[in-house]
């Protein structure tokens, strides 16, 4: 295949002026509680997304999706939620510059000459053509690594002066707002901040983050992706986060200090929510898992630091059965390939991974075992599902960077 530097001067008879990569997560350990205040260990992995970007002075923007061969037109103004969904992706931050205009202008600390300039030229719209690896639907965010390449590309370009942390919050708003899904801020951060070898713990109250070397020695980190991409995982996502704030407001009447689920005990959760009502105990359900796993992720980081991989599995097999049975966002599918290598000596952790409803699981698995595991599981997912069974043996990769520029 033709570089996507080529691939852009072939399409719009000018160069480009910078080429960028976003990579897709995965998360440790730490589900579904990036949007209750928990605490998440994401990393950037070796799936990619890529862009060639240059400017325009018409006041278009011109979207080129290679791996689809589609090209879409649009102007760069009065942007609205499109039916082809990939270019929300693009247009949702497109958008997202222009709400955020006023904090672009405080990042340039007042030099209204300068802030003039850029607005010009933002208004003159771009190019793009954009391609990638990451499989879609997977739970692996090939959506966020859309985002935030766009994003960091158009903060380069037009010298918006944005932080990766401003970045991360904007791909997320414009992720609410052009794909309707009311996502938490763990995809957009890890696409931008992820480093090489290391996990990082975000602090998803305060925004702080740490990084943490992951050193798996003998082991590899192996996706399994169901291969099912459930129509219902953005309307039971957002779902899950209203079940979640009606069961924090519940408890915040009784206990009126408490702010956020940090500040919550499962004693508390009990003393609210245990119900016999049907819809009550689905609230109780979730709370006990966001209480559970915010702890889990806490003590699993402590293993983390003191090498205790064993001990670090042993919670992820955990939070699978709370994502399972108390939060419900797991499918036969993802439950079959957990329970599988549940009792393998060699596989040290696994469980479904990201939103749920299909997509991978995320396993700890001892090199040498690697191939006989994913063989054997290939053949009983395909017995069992009637599905093939697509596998990664992922690495730890550097977030969003430039790869050439010229502007
Ligand atoms: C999706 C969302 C994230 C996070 C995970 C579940 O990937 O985009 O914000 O909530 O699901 O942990």
């Amino acid at each position: 295949m033709l570089a996507i530097r080529t691939q852009f001067s072939n399409h719009f008879n000018y160069n480009a002026a910078l080429v960028v990569k976003s990579p897709g997560r995965i998360n440790l350990i730490g589900e579904h509680i990036d949007y209750n205040h928990g605490f998440v260990l994401p990393a950037a992995i070796d799936k990619f997304i890529e862009l060639a970007i240059g400017k325009r002075t018409d006041g278009a923007i011109h979207m080129v999706a290679l791996d689809l061969g589609e090209t879409i037109i649009l102007p760069i103004h009065n942007l609205a939620p499109h039916a082809t969904v990939w270019v929300n992706y693009i247009i949702g931050v497109v958008d997202q510059v222009f709400n955020n205009l006023p904090s672009i202008e405080n990042n340039l600390s007042g030099n209204e000459n300068n802030f003039a300039k850029i607005k010009d030229d933002f208004n003159g719209g771009f190019s793009i053509c954009i391609q990638g690896n990451i499989p879609l639907g997977a739970g692996l965010s090939s959506s966020a690594a859309v985002e935030c390449a766009v994003l960091f590309a158009l903060n380069e370009l037009y010298h918006l002066s944005l932080t990766k942390m401003q970045m991360a919050l904007m791909a997320q708003s414009a992720e609410h707002k052009f794909a309707g899904v009311n996502c938490g801020i763990m995809d957009m951060f890890a696409s931008l901040h992820g480093e090489k070898n290391k996990a990082i713990l975000l602090d998803c109250d305060s925004l702080a983050f740490t990084y943490y070397p992951l050193a798996l020695n003998d082991y590899s980190i192996v996706l399994f992706d169901t291969q099912i991409k459930h129509a219902l995982a953005s309307s039971e996502y957002n779902t899950r986060r209203l079940e979640c704030e009606q069961g924090l407001k519940i408890i915040q009447e009784k206990y009126p200090t408490v702010k956020t689920f940090r500040d919550i005990s499962l004693e508390q959760v009990e003393a609210c929510l245990a119900s016999n009502d049907v819809n009550r105990s689905k609230v109780y359900q979730r709370c006990k898992y966001v209480v559970e796993e915010i702890q889990r992720v806490q003590l699993a980081v402590q293993d983390l630091a003191k090498g205790d991989m064993q001990a670090f599995g042993k919670k992820m097999f955990e939070t699978h059965k709370g994502l399972s049975k108390l939060y419900e966002v797991s499918c036969p599918e993802l439950d079959f390939l957990v329970e599988a290598v549940s009792n393998n000596e060699n596989v040290l952790g696994a469980r479904m991974m990201g939103g749920g409803f299909g997509g991978c699981t995320i396993n700890i698995i001892k090199k040498s075992a690697v191939e006989e595991i994913t063989k054997a599981l290939t053949a009983n997912y395909a017995k069992k599902m009637h599905k093939e069974l697509a596998v990664y043996i992922t690495s730890i990769e550097d977030g969003t960077h430039i790869v050439e520029g010229t502007h």
